[in-house]
């Protein structure tokens, strides 16, 4: 029996992040495919929360139930055990996107070769960044006409701020798209379109090698090694620890869809990724190592149907072993709960687990039990750092329209709150309440659900707002004057923090510039 250490050492968690159509559903087939955990190519895609032009709510909600089943993917791969956590793509979900990048202990990012780094993806990487995440590129879609990879290069480092180092080199791209030359494990990869079939390998001892320009041409062979030269003088050495603390990001190129590139890829992930590192919480650093169970929720997934008013506690395992119906302690209200039927999700199945190691996902059935970012621990008093919010983009009055159901469309905001759909400010100055979402579908989403699930009714009244701003200072006489100066403008979040709500940039500008003692965060976690 593998020993907890051992346990925790083959994992690797990680999610992959990417503008939509990218390429991130066909890749996630793709390593599941190599990890057996699938056998045909298409499995994955049917499950996919298929892109709706409209806001199609309805369909929305179809597919919700879907998403479950790939919320975690687990496969083993060698002596590997790879928990892929899927981050929907859906432009509206990118709320529930960010949470799930506090769970992962690494990332890989897809970009379109043609399209290089997108909206989603620069502010996905920004969470990244804010956490040290270690992230991985795959410039995707080699087999079509796309950008320079050099041109690829300088926008990955100058949009997404990171460094990069290229592990692999494309040679040509579009319709004379050859293969690539691997500079991490010094080989090459011819490139034969074919959905199904693995990559040609061709043995070579150093980039000198002749054997190169018989598989790919005199010319080709002698750009490639000019490009390499290129890329050894201007990239340092590619350096694992820079990669593990988050400041450099080993870039690879080929074609999901053609199975190109995807096994080096993999192979070259399990090696360098890390496993589940340390976790701080508010009162110690807590080691994966420790004997003792801790895990937090990020993620809850309810049941769309308003008979079962159930969902889904999705936990992230950061230390000890997590064993069914152990009692453990659910830290926010002092509550020792067992859980008869933990789930796990292994080669796309969801079953009853009986035990989980740090790195793994559990997901626990819960009637209400559970918020996000809630800890659960074999009984010591943990509390993991909340997981941060973010500024929303878009912002409305929430008004009850049915005077005798108050108490229900109360109680209905706050349980969606908790389940992290929107999140809820509180004026100071007229005291209405605002949901502050980041895609325009949650509205609609969180008035079908408290009318279905809750039976309120409400109404948005619209209103402009640029950000909201959690505000600090560390002279209080300053911060006094000014909420005084802005009492318009001063809102509480659901933690009682100061929150200014700026109705455009300019007057945010202004109001860094007159209150220089005052920072301002567009995130909670600061
Ligand atoms: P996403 O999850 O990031 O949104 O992207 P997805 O994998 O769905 O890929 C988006 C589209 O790009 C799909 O085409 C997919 O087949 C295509 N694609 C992915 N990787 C490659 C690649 O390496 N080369 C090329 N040429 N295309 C690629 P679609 O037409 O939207 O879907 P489908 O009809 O093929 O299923």
């Amino acid at each position: 029996m593998a020993t907890l250490n051992e346990e925790i050492k083959r994992r690797r968690t990680f999610a992959i992040i990417s503008h939509p159509d990218a390429g991130k559903t066909t890749l996630t087939e793709k390593l599941l495919l190599f990890g057996g955990a699938i056998h045909i190519a298409g499995a994955v895609k049917s499950n996919k929360i298929k892109k709706t032009a409209t806001s199609d709510w309805m369909e929305i909600e179809k597919q919700r139930g879907i998403s479950v089943a790939t919320s975690v993917m687990g496969f083993n791969y060698g002596d590997y055990k790879i928990n892929i956590l899927d981050t929907p793509g859906h432009q509206d979900f990118a709320e529930d996107t960010f949470r799930t990048l506090t769970a992962v202990d690494s990332v890989i990012i897809v970009v379109d070769v043609a399209k290089g780094v997108e909206t989603q993806t620069r502010k996905l990487m920004e969470v990244c960044r804010m956490r040290n995440t270690p992230v991985i590129i795959f410039v995707n879609k080699l087999d079509r006409e796309g950008r320079d990879p050099f041109d690829i290069l300088d926008e990955l480092e100058a949009e997404l701020k990171i460094s990069v180092r290229p592990l692999s080199w494309p040679i040509n791209i579009g319709a004379k798209f050859k293969g690539v030359y691997n500079i991490y494990e010094h080989s090459l990869d011819l490139f034969t379109p074919d959905k199904q079939k693995a990559t040609e390998r061709v043995e070579i001892e150093s980039i000198d090698d002749p054997r190169i320009d018989a598989a790919v041409g005199e010319a080709d062979a002698s750009k490639l090694r000019e490009d390499i030269e290129l890329i050894d003088g201007v990239y340092p050495e590619f350096d694992e620890s820079e990669y593990l603390e988050g400041k450099v990001a080993p870039v690879f190129f080929g074609s999901a869809l053609n199975t190109f590139g995807v096994k080096e890829l993999l192979d070259c992930f399990v090696k360098i990724a890390p496993s589940p590192k340390p976790v701080e919480a508010l009162e110690r650093r807590i080691d994966p190592e420790e004997p003792a169970f801790t895990g937090f929720v990020f993620k809850i997934h309810a049941n769309m149907d308003p008979n079962h008013r159930s969902c889904i506690a999705f936990v992230k395992v950061c230390s000890g072993k997590f064993e069914r119906n152990a009692p453990y302690k659910h830290i926010r209200t002092g509550k020792s709960l067992r859980f008869a039927a933990p789930t796990a999700f292994m080669a796309q199945k969801k079953s009853i687990v009986d035990e989980a190691f740090p790195g793994d996902i559990v997901g626990i059935p819960d009637t209400g039990n559970f918020k996000i970012g809630d800890t659960l621990t074999s009984g010591e008093e943990i509390h993991f750092r909340g997981l941060p919010s973010f500024s929303p983009e878009l912002f409305m009055y929430i008004e009850n329209t049915d005077p005798m159901k108050s108490k229900q469309l109360e109680k209905g905001i706050q349980q969606l709150m908790d389940e992290g759909v929107a999140q809820l400010f509180t004026h100071q100055f007229n005291g209405r309440k605002v949901i502050g979402t980041v895609g325009q579908l949650q509205f609609e989403v969180i008035q079908y659900r408290l009318l279905h699930e809750y039976g309120a009714q409400c109404r948005w009244e619209p209103m402009t707002m640029y950000k909201a701003c959690w505000v600090e200072s560390d002279d209080p006489d300053a911060l006094a004057m000014f909420k005084k100066r802005k009492h318009q403008f001063m809102a509480l979040d659901r933690e009682g923090r100061d929150v200014f709500l700026a109705d455009s940039s300019f007057v945010l500008t202004m109001a860094q510039n007159d209150f220089p003692k005052i920072r301002f965060h567009f995130s909670s976690e600061f």
